[in-house]
């Protein structure tokens, strides 16, 4: 599959962060990579695991927080364009439930899913498709 360079750059972003992963539990190393709608910066973020296992963190958690984090008080709610999610397995990992959720405050109609392992992208979604129904308030 022909993926553009833009999302190959970031695809290569996520396979570098998914090495700083935390993870001694499940030895499951993630990476993911956020482009925002109109922000050039990409937003980074590997799995960090914690001995309690319930606190552990996910990668995709861990780069919404941190493009969240970066964003000037004043501009408006951070839209994502796309999420690039890198894991070690053969298969494409979708991310989990959770991480769908917290996401979904920030997706749009077109926001795109690509998944990876450390040799090639798999794989793309449209986050509607992963998440046709997420929790919201309004
Ligand atoms: N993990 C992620 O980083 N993203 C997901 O969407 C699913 C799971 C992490 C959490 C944990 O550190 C490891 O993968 C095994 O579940």
């Amino acid at each position: 599959m022909n993926w553009e360079p833009e999302v190959m750059q970031a695809y290569k972003l996520a396979c570098e962060v998914r090495m700083r992963a935390y993870a001694p539990y499940s030895k499951f190393l993630v990476g993911s990579a956020i482009k925002l709608v109109g922000v050039d910066e990409l937003f980074l973020g590997c799995n960090v695991e914690n001995a309690s296992f319930g606190a552990t963190l996910c990668a995709e958690r861990t780069a919404i927080s941190s493009a969240v984090a970066k964003q000037s008080a004043t501009s408006s709610k951070p839209k994502i364009d796309y999420v690039v999610v890198v894991a070690n397995s053969d298969k494409p990992t979708p991310p989990c439930g959770l991480c769908l959720q917290m996401l979904s405050e920030f997706v749009h109609k077109e926001t795109k899913v690509y998944l990876g392992n450390s040799t090639t992208l798999l794989k793309s979604y449209t986050f509607l498709e992963l998440m046709p129904y997420p929790f919201d308030t309004f």
